[in-house]
């Protein structure tokens, strides 16, 4: 049995060498928190919204997908309450001028206390965190930073300036004659792909004749200019997302907000997730439109955090659009109510949300298949070799097709392999180095199935497949590759 061994730093310096994940404009010494994804993280990326959009849309009768703009007239923001509320406390250390998120700060401190073995310190903090939070009491916040002492990183002082709240949206300006201190001509970049779904419930609803309950998904870029922006892609200022609005009867909310948090987590265990590496985390203040919120956690190598939010939105944003833009945004239910034997009638829906970022799924999925393991052979040597275990039905590359040689009528077997298989599914063809090495490699990029063409394959039609998690082979018939291939990623 290999040895296996999970190592972060590892992990993200694998994800550049094989082309998953390079930082942004880095011939630039790169941007702080925007990375660009090479030619098998797009791919990677690609699968997962793929799965996801056909798990919400294809498998759901009464949900229907959307792809609205990034810009959005600048009322739709005034509207949601992110130009008033979409800010996080933050805290500045006057000796080294590093401004902190202060959760972060705080939680950075706890993890601090936990390692030496401080437990109870380190929950206790968190506990009057929370609760300070949800109070809004940044004076208290700023008490509990001083009284615990907790120090800059880079200053190592305890010198703060008070809490105050920032904005976390990006703005730029619209047309061509807009200057950057006109205001009429500001424009944010989304900091949810939600508001393009409320924006156009009656225009979804109209035209796709939906009933309630029924829901609109839509995937797509948000931009946020976090503060304190660290490890990896998990926190990012420019991200994807994969939403979904369910639009519901007002009263029905926690009946379908309980159904859509047990319905996600059963989601990610479906991409090969161990339901023990996931967890609900219920949120103590919530976001301004929700009456009740939940995270479906992930133990990440850096610990527990947020993968996806579930949120009970109320009517609030169609309501504020309805306001904003002075439009009736409502619904007309002729469902009879038990209740009065009459109508529902018209009402403003209520939202249940489920909100997924695309990048912290990739996350998931990456650190959980990475794996550096080593083991004895037979003849008591040592061998190793790191491994991406992505699940198949997401893997980038299905099948690599690999000539044992580069001559004696192989290259052209497999090349007949290749155009037979490559309509139906991604394939990888090599005939460069021993065959190994090229199995090594497969390996490291996370192609599940290898396939070798040899001698033998011209006298019996049969090839070598090889499994990457578990290394063996077999000996099947060409003409079944492609069958083979197809059930094990269907
Ligand atoms: N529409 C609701 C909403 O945006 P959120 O909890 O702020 O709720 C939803 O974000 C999901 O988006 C998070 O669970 C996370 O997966 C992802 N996300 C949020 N901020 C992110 C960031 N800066 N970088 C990467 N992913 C992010």
């Amino acid at each position: 049995m290999a040895n296996e061994t999970n190592n972060f730093a590892e992990l993200i310096s694998h994800c550049k060498e094989y082309g998953y994940i390079f930082q942004s404009s880095e011939i630039y010494d790169g941007l702080a928190a925007v990375y660009d994804y090479g030619q098998n993280g797009a791919q990677l990326k690609k699968n997962i919204r793929d799965y996801w959009w056909k798990s919400m849309t294809q498998m759901h009768d009464n949900i229907v997908g959307i792809d609205a703009a990034i810009f959005m007239h600048p009322t739709t923001w005034k509207a949601s309450g992110h130009v008033d509320n979409f800010s996080d406390p933050m805290i500045d250390n006057k000796d080294s001028n590093k401004r902190y998120r202060v959760d972060h700060l705080i939680e950075g401190f706890a993890e601090e206390q936990l390692a030496i073995g401080n437990e109870q310190l380190s929950k206790d903090i968190l506990v009057s965190m929370d609760e300070l939070l949800a109070k809004d009491d940044y004076a208290g916040l700023k008490q509990l930073i001083e009284d615990n002492k907790i120090k800059c990183a880079i200053s190592k002082t305890c010198n703060w300036t008070d809490v105050r709240q920032f904005n976390l949206m990006f703005s730029t300006e619209f047309g061509a004659t807009a200057s950057a201190d006109d205001e009429n001509s500001k424009v944010y970049l989304r900091p949810e792909t939600a508001q393009g779904i409320f924006v156009n419930f009656l225009n979804v609803q109209k035209t796709g004749r939906m009933k309630i309950p029924f829901g609109i998904a839509q995937t797509g870029k948000a931009f946020r200019n976090e503060i304190v922006a660290r490890q990896f892609i998990f926190r990012m200022r420019e991200f994807e997302q994969m939403e979904m609005q369910f639009f519901i009867r007002p009263g029905t909310q926690m009946e379908w907000y309980n159904f859509w948090s047990a319905e996600r987590k059963k989601w990610h265990e479906s991409m090969g997730i161990p339901a023990e590496k996931l967890r609900f985390h219920d949120h103590v203040k919530l976001a301004h439109y929700a009456d009740a919120a939940m995270d479906i956690e992930f133990e990440f190598p850096f610990g527990w955090k947020e993968l996806e939010g579930i949120h009970s939105r109320t009517d609030f944003d169609l309501k504020q659009h309805q306001e904003y833009s002075k439009k009736k945004i409502q619904y007309f239910d002729n469902d009879i109510d038990a209740a009065t034997n009459k109508p529902y009638g018209n009402y403003t829906p209520f939202v249940v949300e489920t909100s997924v970022g695309l990048d912290r799924l990739f996350l998931t999925i990456i650190s959980l298949a990475y794996a550096e393991e080593k083991w004895l052979k037979e003849d008591g040597t040592e061998d190793s070799r790191v491994v991406l275990k992505i699940p198949a039905k997401i893997a980038p590359t299905k099948l690599a097709i690999l000539p044992l040689l580069k001559k004696d009528g192989l290259p052209e077997i497999a090349k007949e392999l290749m155009d037979d298989c490559k309509s139906s599914f991604m394939c990888f063809y090599e005939e460069k180095d021993a065959i190994g090495k090229r199995y090594r490699r497969m390996d490291a990029i996370g192609t599940p199935f290898c396939v070798t063409i040899d001698h033998q394959t011209k006298e019996d039609n049969t090839v070598t497949i090889r499994y990457r998690d578990t290394m063996t082979q077999e000996r099947i018939a060409l003409s079944d590759v492609k069958k083979l291939i197809m059930e094990k990623i269907n």
